[in-house]
């Protein structure tokens, strides 16, 4: 008879948790509903979108890409623009990315900006020349236990067209547990003139969302979504002498810099150095290598900081600032060109700056 009692409150509790959540969601649906807003992008287009969603969503679902590396979580700070009118105030995810003045220029990120009304906005015009691709899995290769190379097909639009060094975006979908789809930023690894297929270099983060689906899921053949190309990290046309420093999946860019120069017969002095923990750790070695018969001046250093005895490693040890001044002749005649973690770009700029390059001729993308 208590048995009877206890499950008849419990379904009473239960009952009520149900309209209690039925009626939060339809009270949200309410609330939250901003109806049709217009956005004015920079006074010459307009176009009408469902409010509600944050403004680098929306402008998304109108096929503009407004560089988003982080995926939209506030985190990387690529996805600025100028919100004129009608962006509610600035959050405190917002200002660390920004100076008072850039503030008070209206200044924001478009993930954080909620549309909930007409808004005016302004975005480099460059920003319309992102376009979305459906592509194929061609090829995957594994270059170490956590690096893997992916060789997309273009199906449509078929071709793109970018400069060495720049990045595009990687949907991944839902797979196994994770209920989510997020875009990543993935370098492009190929040259610009393979203009029908697009290679990345992936590094698999331990319980990385896009990583694991990329090292664990993805299998030649898939079609996924991808974005771009984006970025400002390329070569600048000059004949300075060039020193490059990039580990890891860092390498990438770098290739696909390597790759370009070397079809446009670039003369310049060129050192690449490639920092690693052990010999596991390096890939595409002799590749890398194989550039000193392509360039008149050109030198690959892999060093090993903390090579294993079954190495057997016979070359460069250490971090790789030390060795900087085997390659600099003329630092103030030098760009370098550096490509991975905010900590080693904040270290390596450092260091190059105390030999004396210029902080305006170090160029960087940082993998934050
Ligand atoms: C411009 C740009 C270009 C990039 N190019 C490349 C590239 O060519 N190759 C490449 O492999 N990656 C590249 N990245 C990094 C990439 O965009 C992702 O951040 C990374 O692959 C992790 O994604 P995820 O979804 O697997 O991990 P998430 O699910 O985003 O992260 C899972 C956890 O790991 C942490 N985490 C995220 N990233 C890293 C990291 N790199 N190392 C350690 N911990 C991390 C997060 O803080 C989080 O706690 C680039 C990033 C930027 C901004
Ligand atoms: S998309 Fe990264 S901060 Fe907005």
């Amino acid at each position: 008879m208590n048995y009877q009692k206890i499950l008849y409150e419990i379904l009473i509790l239960a009952g009520i948790s149900g309209l209690l959540a039925t009626l939060i969601v339809v009270a949200k649906a309410i609330l939250q509903n901003y109806g049709d807003c217009e956005i004015d992008i920079n006074g010459k287009r307009k176009v009408t979108v469902k409010g509600g969603s944050s403004l680098l969503t929306v402008l998304a679902e109108e096929n503009i890409f407004v560089p988003s590396a982080c995926g939209g979580r506030g985190s990387c700070g690529a996805c600025k623009c100028k919100v004129i009118d009608g962006g509610g105030p600035v959050l405190p995810t917002e200002k660390p990315y920004f100076t008072p003045a850039e503030l008070s220029d209206n200044n924001r990120l478009a993930c954080q900006v909620k549309v909930k009304n007409n808004i005016k906005i302004e975005i480099p015009e460059e920003i319309f020349n992102i376009r979305k691709f459906k592509a194929k899995v061609a090829k995957v290769e594994e270059f170490t236990y956590d690096i893997k190379g992916v060789t997309f097909d273009l199906i449509s639009p078929r071709e793109i067209d970018f400069q060495a060094g720049q990045y595009v975006q990687l949907r991944s979908p839902k797979y196994g547990k994770i209920r989510e789809s997020v875009t990543r930023a993935y370098s492009i690894s190929s040259k610009p003139s393979l203009e029908n297929q697009l290679q990345l270099i992936i590094r698999k983060v331990p319980e990385g969302i896009c990583t694991t689906w990329v090292h664990d899921f993805l299998k030649v053949g898939q079609e996924v979504e991808i974005t771009g190309p984006y970025g400002d990290f390329f070569i600048r046309d000059t004949q300075a002498d060039i020193i490059f420093v990039a580990g890891g999946s860092g390498k990438a860019p770098i290739k696909s810099m390597l790759e370009d120069l070397a079809e446009k017969g670039c003369q310049r002095k060129m050192s690449y150095f490639f920092g690693a923990r052990t010999a596991k750790d390096l890939y595409l070695t002799d590749y890398m290598d194989s550039f000193k018969d392509k360039f008149p001046d050109f030198t690959y250093y892999p060093i090993l900081s903390h090579p294993e005895a079954t190495d057997n490693w016979e070359g460069k040890t250490g971090f790789v600032m030390p060795h900087f001044p085997d390659a600099l002749r003329d630092p103030k005649n030098t760009e370098a060109y550096l490509c991975g973690s905010p900590g080693m770009i904040a270290a390596v700029t450092k260091g190059l700056k105390e030999l004396g390059v210029p902080e305006d001729k170090i160029y960087y993308d940082s993998f934050a």
